[in-house]
Formats: structure tokens, C-alpha cells, sequence
């Protein structure tokens, strides 16, 4: 377990969570996401995530990762972050996305795309 790992349990300032699964040697890693906004019509239900991350052992590392939510909705997000440490050594994962929305046209094209930042924080920390 190197200082880098996001396998676990976090939440955004949204309220959604997701569960990161442990990464394999070169960085991949896997994760259920359950978001607690959308913008589509279905109910939500938890999607499945695919990402890639560094293993730098400064606990620094860069990630991204892919959220697939076709079980409700047509879209599609990317999200990429970094891992830190706040002052009281409490973990922070500073991340950037994009929302991909699927339109009917290629006219509608210039409309598609979301952006925006989320802060994640570990969800089931051992207070001790
Ligand atoms: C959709 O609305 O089509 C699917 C759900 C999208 C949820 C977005 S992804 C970026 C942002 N961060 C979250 O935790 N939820 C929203």
C-alpha cells in the first residue's frame, strides 16, 4: 500500500460517493460512483468507473477516471485530480471534469460539453 492509494470509500461537497477499488501495479484501477445530482430523467443508480492513476511515492499522484453512467443517462463524464494533504493530514482529492451530454445533432454539438471542479474526502476515516 503505497502513499498514493485511493482505493476506498470518498464524498464530494455534492454528496455524491464512490468506492475506488485497489490499484494493479501499473496504475489501473476500477469503482462504483453513486452521484447524487443528474441531469437525466431515470433515477439515478450507481455507475460503474474505469481510471488510471501515478503511483508516486510522495502521495502527490495525479489521476483520472472515466464514469459510464448508462444505466440512466446517456452521458458520459471524465474526471482528473490529484491527491493531497490538508493541514491535519486529512486526504483531498482536487479534481476537474467534463460532463458529456449526448444531443441529437451535430448542430447541437456546442452545447454538449460541462465542465466543472469537485473536492472528494475519505467517506469512512477512522476517527481515533
Ligand atoms: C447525468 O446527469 O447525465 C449523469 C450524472 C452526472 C453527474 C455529474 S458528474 C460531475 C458532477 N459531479 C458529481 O458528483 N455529479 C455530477
Amino acid at each position: 500500500r503505497g502513499k498514493c492509494n485511493l482505493a476506498g470509500w470518498w464524498q464530494n461537497e455534492l454528496g455524491s460517493e464512490m468506492l475506488v477499488f485497489n490499484a494493479n501495479s501499473k496504475g489501473n484501477f476500477s469503482g462504483e460512483y453513486y452521484t447524487a445530482v443528474s441531469s437525466a430523467q431515470k433515477p439515478i443508480e450507481t455507475s460503474p468507473l474505469r481510471g488510471s492513476q501515478h503511483l508516486d511515492e510522495d502521495g502527490k499522484c495525479t489521476f483520472g477516471f472515466t464514469v459510464n453512467w448508462s444505466k440512466f443517462s446517456d452521458s458520459t463524464t471524465v474526471f482528473v485530480g490529484q491527491r493531497f494533504e490538508d493541514h491535519r493530514g486529512q486526504e483531498v482529492l482536487k479534481t476537474g471534469w467534463l460532463l458529456r451530454h449526448k444531443v441529437n445533432s451535430l448542430h447541437d454539438d456546442w452545447q454538449a460539453t460541462r465542465v466543472g471542479t469537485n473536492i472528494f474526502t475519505r467517506l469512512n476515516c477512522k476517527e481515533e
